[in-house]
């Protein structure tokens, strides 16, 4: 088991990653000083796959453990699942001194970790996610919340979970599609960060894919080192932490352009990555050849859905309204090189729609 510490000044953080964690989370949460029982937030699906070792070892160190179910889904990120969080809260008799763990994936992690922002003015949470997405990205830096009729995540808080327990052996039971949509946020992190994470992906892809340690081990621990160091440096994201956007303003206007139903969000990222390695050859002269490392690394992960019918005129308004465009003016995280990222806002947006416009109607051929 390897171990990392998110540095944020009194509200830092261990992070564990490694086989074997679910069995000995208890002994590893009273060594961190609980010394209550916690109330667990999970889905039936994680439950059934892997609660009762967790749940064995919560109550051998902490006695009985109430379980508050959620139902499993993007779709049930919402604001009824919330209450629902808080009415179990209140069935468990949990007071402004109780804790939470949020143990599934990044559905379950946000509302579970909003909940936890939230009720009583705040109480401490426990991250201990199962997917690859919530181990490499969701679980780390804070960000919880829910969606609403008019967007994704749009009603949340920044609220720092007091430790993240992240068992390698639980992605053993993940689908292939969901192995690959984290394995897309972690060639995320290696392309803006670190050109020798995308030299290991290329070497050992295929045990990586079948999350076999060490392998996978590696991979998610520099990945979370990545996105700790730049969190760590700007957690409100006011300026670096933009970067951790790289393929996610495509991504996202890909994904509501889609009404978020063609695509896994990391397949959507994905494809963002791929345009904006394009892009990035176009307007920070990134190199022809690194851009093309980075698209083929990406094709051999998994088959991306298609881009064919994705409409266009959706996909541009999609990226005007992105969170992080100023004025009126879109913003986008670019790359000079593999590994060295560019924000850029200077772009014309006729031509930039144009390459839009000419990567969506092109893309599922070249691949
Ligand atoms: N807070 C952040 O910083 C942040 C960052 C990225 C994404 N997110 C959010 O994360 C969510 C996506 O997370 P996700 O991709 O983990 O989706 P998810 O939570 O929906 O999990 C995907 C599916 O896998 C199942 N599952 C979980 N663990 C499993 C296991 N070990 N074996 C088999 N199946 C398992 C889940 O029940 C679900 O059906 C989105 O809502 C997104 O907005 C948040």
């Amino acid at each position: 088991v390897r171990r990392l510490r998110v540095e944020l000044g009194d509200r830092s953080y261990p992070i564990f990653i490694g086989p074997g964690l679910l069995e000995n989370a208890g002994k590893i949460l009273i060594s961190l000083g609980f010394a209550t029982p916690p109330v667990v937030v999970t889905n039936p699906l994680v439950l059934r796959l892997h609660g009762r070792v967790l749940l064995a070892s919560l109550e051998h160190a902490f006695g009985s453990i109430p379980v508050v179910q959620v139902r499993d889904g993007e779709r049930f990120k919402n604001q009824t699942t919330l209450n629902r969080i808080y009415e179990g809260l209140f069935r468990a008799r949990a007071d402004r001194r109780s804790w939470i763990i949020a143990f599934g994936g990044g559905v379950v992690g946000d509302v579970a970790g909003f909940a936890a922002a939230t009720f009583m003015r705040g109480i401490p949470y426990v991250s201990v996610p199962t997917t690859l997405l919530a181990q490499v990205d969701s679980s780390v830096g804070g960000k919880v919340g829910v969606n609403i009729a008019r967007g994704k995540n749009l009603i949340g808080a920044f609220h720092q979970p007091r430790a993240v327990l992240s068992d390698t052996a639980a992605l053993r039971t993940l689908p292939a599609r969901e192995v690959a949509s984290g394995i897309y946020e972690i060639v995320k992190c290696g392309a803006i960060c670190s050109e020798p994470l995308l030299a290991y992906l290329e070497r050992k892809l295929a045990a990586v894919l079948a999350c076999e340690a060490p392998a996978i081990v590696h991979v998610i621990l520099e990945a979370v080192r990545i996105k700790a160091e730049v969190v760590a440096h700007d957690e409100r994201e006011a300026s670096t932490r933009t970067i951790l956007n790289y393929g996610h303003t495509i991504g996202h206007a890909l994904e509501a352009a889609t009404n978020y139903r063609r695509f896994r969000h990391g397949e959507a990222v994905a494809w963002g990555m791929i345009a904006s390695a394009l892009l990035g050859c176009f307007y920070c002269r990134l190199p022809a050849e690194e851009a093309q490392r980075l698209i083929t690394l990406i094709y051999r992960i998994e088959r991306l859905p298609l881009l064919r019918g994705v409409p266009k005129a959706r996909v541009w308004r999609a990226l005007q309204r992105d969170k992080k465009s100023r004025d009126g003016k879109i913003r986008m995280v670019l790359l000079r090189r593999l590994g060295q990222p560019e924000i850029v806002d200077n772009l014309d947006a006729a031509h930039l729609r144009r390459l839009i416009a000419d990567f969506l109607g092109t893309a599922d051929e070249r691949r």
